[in-house]
C-alpha cells in the first residue's frame, strides 16, 4: 500500500520469479528442469506432480516458477491457482474438473492447475479428482502440494511425479536472506544475517518474516 512513499513490504514482494531463484532444493528442482527440457523439445506434456514438505520451504515458488517457465507467454491464461479450503468458494473441485477437459487457451500444449493444501481435501473430494487427472484430453497437468503424503489417496500418489521438499541448509539460508535485504531499504551487518538466517531453522518463509520484523525497527539504509 502507497503511504506517501511509503510501503509496507511483505513476503509476497520476495517471491522467486524462477526456478534459479528456488534455493536449497537442488533434488526436486533438478527434476523440474529435467521436466522443462522435454517441454521444450516439444516433446513432452509434463507429468503430474506432487511437491511434499514443510511449510514455507518453497513449494508453492517451484509451483508457479515452474509453471511460468513450462508455459511462457501462455502461462496467466493457462495457471490456475486453487486451494483446498476454496471449494465452496467461487469454483467447486466438479467446476475444476470439468474445466480440466476443455483445451487450454490461446493454443497452449497443456494448462496447468495447481492445487494446494491436497491433503485437506476430503477422501471423496481426492477420489473425484482422480478421474480428471486421467482426462480424456491430456492437457491438464496437475501440480499437487501437501505437506505430507499419509493422508493421500494412494490412487493420487501413483499418478504423480512425488518431489521431496526439505529444510534447507544455512548457506543458502543466508543467500536468501542477503537477497531478500537486498530488496529491503534494511541495512544490517553479518551477525544480524547470520541471527536471522539461524533462527529461522531451515524455513526461508520465516526467514523473510523475521527480515521483516526487525527490520523494520532499523533506520533505513541511505
Ligand atoms: N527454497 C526457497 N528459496 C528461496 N526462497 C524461498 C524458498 N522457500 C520459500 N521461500 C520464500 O518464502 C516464501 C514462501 O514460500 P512458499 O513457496 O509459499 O512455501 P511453501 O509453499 O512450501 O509453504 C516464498 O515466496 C519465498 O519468498
Ligand atoms: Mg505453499
Amino acid at each position: 500500500m502507497e503511504n506517501g512513499g511509503r510501503r509496507r513490504l511483505s513476503i509476497e514482494d520476495f517471491r522467486p520469479q524462477s526456478l534459479d531463484d528456488v534455493l536449497g532444493q537442488e533434488l526436486a528442482v533438478a527434476r523440474l528442469r529435467r521436466i522443462l527440457a522435454g517441454v521444450r523439445n516439444g516433446t513432452v506434456v509434463p507429468p503430474h506432480l506432487l511437491l511434499h514438505g514443510p511449510p514455507g520451504v518453497g513449494k508453492t515458488a517451484a509451483a508457479r516458477a515452474f509453471g511460468r517457465e513450462a508455459l511462457g507467454e501462455n502461462f496467466e491464461a493457462n495457471f490456475s491457482e486453487l486451494k483446498s479450503f476454496d471449494n465452496r468458494g467461487h469454483e467447486s473441485l466438479p467446476d475444476i474438473i470439468m474445466r480440466s477437459r476443455v483445451p487450454p487457451l490461446g493454443g497452449a500444449p497443456f494448462r496447468i492447475l495447481f492445487f494446494d493444501e491436497v491433503e485437506a481435501l476430503s477422501p471423496s473430494a481426492q477420489h473425484d479428482l482422480r478421474p480428471a487427472m486421467e482426462g480424456e484430453g491430456g492437457w491438464s497437468v496437475y501440480i499437487l502440494a501437501c505437506n505430507g503424503v499419509e493422508g493421500l489417496a494412494r490412487a493420487l500418489l501413483s499418478r504423480c511425479t512425488v518431489l521431496e521438499f526439505k529444510p534447507v541448509g544455512p548457506a543458502d539460508m543466508r543467500r536468501i536472506v542477503q537477497s531478500a535485504l537486498a530488496k529491503t531499504p534494511f541495512r544490517m551487518d553479518g551477525a544480524m544475517i547470520e541471527s536471522i538466517a539461524q533462527r529461522a531453522n531451515g524455513v526461508p518463509r520465516e526467514a523473510i518474516k523475521l527480515l521483516l520484523e526487525e527490520g523494520g525497527a532499523l533506520p533505513a539504509a541511505g
